[in-house]
């Protein structure tokens, strides 16, 4: 029975490509920047600059802290932060943290601003050089939320040099979301994932590439899925670490297998679905910062905006229920795996650029009922895809539920371990995904060419 359904969902999902242009709202040159603003298409090199007067004042505030009222005992992180070890990392932050060291580990990469239908958009790129018989291929690599470009920095050389086992080169373009970092925010409603997948081809197009592979976790893994979903004849190949499909056929299919989950699911995977409870206590418990984020973010932005102390608290209960699922029964929230700088490195981004609020609002722009009635969510995608599912990420989605949207899913890497911010925690791991991943789509185009 199984097979026939699947099949029956692959027939009816072999359409390509959405038919964005029947819906306006999301068409491709639209002007997010402000009214009469002259564009400026030039590519500008960027550095990161923290100013004296910025560091000043967040030294000011981080000391001057007001006192944290003190956990229960033994709640560890389960009411979402741990008082009695935020110390490690404020501390650090107001006494340890070498601010001329970190803006330069920030300036490591090449990094430019171009305008895209009226915003700024900040990105690193690295163009490498490519050795005699060896050609290059474009990568775009999009981050989310609460990351940044700086989810990328323990990869990205590793992952731009040539190697004798491969004929291809990768060059990648790691941009800051709009609203987030660098990037500049729009002053205008509706700029959502679909809008920003736009914004990305459009960002990509200017560089020269006209066909490319994309890359992306959390909120870059929904907009490459939506660029893969619009653009099927540029997106040449799509690798995420975090594949969604919010089908109604895959939704279907996952209600149904509760009965029957090895219909479903591979039988040595079933718990990460089944039972169907399990996930629903996990949603109830760990995703009020979903619900919060896309219905009231500018109160919530305010709130975490305003004080390191607070944005950090924000910062480290996501870091944490995104690492691991039982992350809530540790003292430290389980987030010694990353080390201080990763963290507050990634909270300086956000700090600097007073973006707490504008990233936020992507979550209102794009969990709403414009994107539910507009359909890509259900539209499938031909563009050849490989997922990685790592033990403690956030959704997990069987192959059957995949299928729904990706009809060319050519593999799935499934990790008994580890969590969502996989290039932070596993840089190598994560490289050699990557790369095998992106073999394996050409090889796939290749055959399929
Ligand atoms: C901070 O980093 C800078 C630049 O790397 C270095 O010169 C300086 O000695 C460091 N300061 C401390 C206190 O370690």
């Amino acid at each position: 029975m199984y097979s026939w359904l699947v099949l029956g969902l692959v027939a009816a999902a072999a359409a390509a490509g959405y038919d964005y242009e029947s819906d306006p709202d999301i068409y491709h040159n639209k002007w997010w920047g402000p009214e009469g603003m002259e564009e400026d298409t030039s590519i500008r090199p960027f550095k990161v600059e923290w100013k004296k007067k910025m560091v000043e004042d967040l030294l000011y505030r981080l000391k001057n802290r007001r006192r944290l009222t003190p956990s229960l005992k033994g709640t560890n992180y389960n009411y979402g932060l741990n008082t009695d070890t935020m110390s490690y990392w404020l501390d650090y932050w107001a006494n340890n943290y070498n601010f001329t060291a970190r803006e330069e580990y920030l300036n490591q990469y090449p990094q430019f601003m171009t305008d895209i239908q009226g915003l700024s958009i900040h990105f690193i790129r690295i163009v490498p050089e490519i050795p005699e018989g060896k050609y290059s291929i474009p990568l775009l690599m999009l981050h989310g939320y609460p990351g940044s470009v700086r989810e990328y920095y323990d990869v990205l050389w590793d992952l731009t040099k040539p190697a004798d086992n491969r004929d291809f080169v990768i060059e990648v373009v790691v941009p800051s979301l709009p609203g987030y970092g660098y990037s500049d925010a729009t002053n205008l409603v509706g700029l959502g994932f679909a809008e920003m997948a736009f914004i990305f081809k459009n960002l990509m197009n200017r560089l020269g590439h006209e066909k490319f592979y994309v890359q992306g976790g959390d909120w870059g893994a929904l907009i490459g899925a939506n660029m893969a979903t619009f653009f099927p004849d540029i997106i040449l190949g799509y690798h995420t670490t975090m594949p969604v499909a919010a089908t109604d056929e895959a939704l279907t299919l996952i209600t149904a297998g509760s009965l029957y989950p090895a219909a479903v699911v591979p039988t040595e995977l079933t718990n990460r679905l089944y039972p169907l409870q399990n996930t629903l206590e996990y949603f109830a418990q760990d995703f009020g910062y979903l619900h919060i984020q896309a219905a009231k973010s500018d109160a919530l932005g305010v709130c975490i905006g305003e004080s390191p102390t607070s944005l950090l608290g924000w910062f480290l209960h996501l870091f944490s229920i995104f690492s691991r699922r039982t992350n809530g029964n540790d003292p430290m929230g389980g987030l010694e795996i990353y080390s201080r700088d990763q963290i507050i490195d990634n909270l300086m981004i956000y700090w600097d650029t007073e973006t707490a609020t504008t990233s936020i609002r992507l979550y209102a722009e794009s969990f709403n009922k414009k994107t539910f009635r507009s359909g890509f969510l259900n539209a499938p995608t031909t563009v050849p895809t490989v997922a990685v599912q790592a033990l403690g990420e956030i959704f997990y989605f069987p192959p059957a539920a995949l299928n729904t949207k990706f009809t060319n899913l050519v593999a799935v890497d499934v990790l008994d371990d580890y969590g969502h911010f996989l290039a932070m925690e596993q840089p190598q791991l994560f490289v050699e995904l990557v790369l095998s991943g992106l073999q394996r789509i050409m090889q796939f185009n290749k055959q399929n060419m």
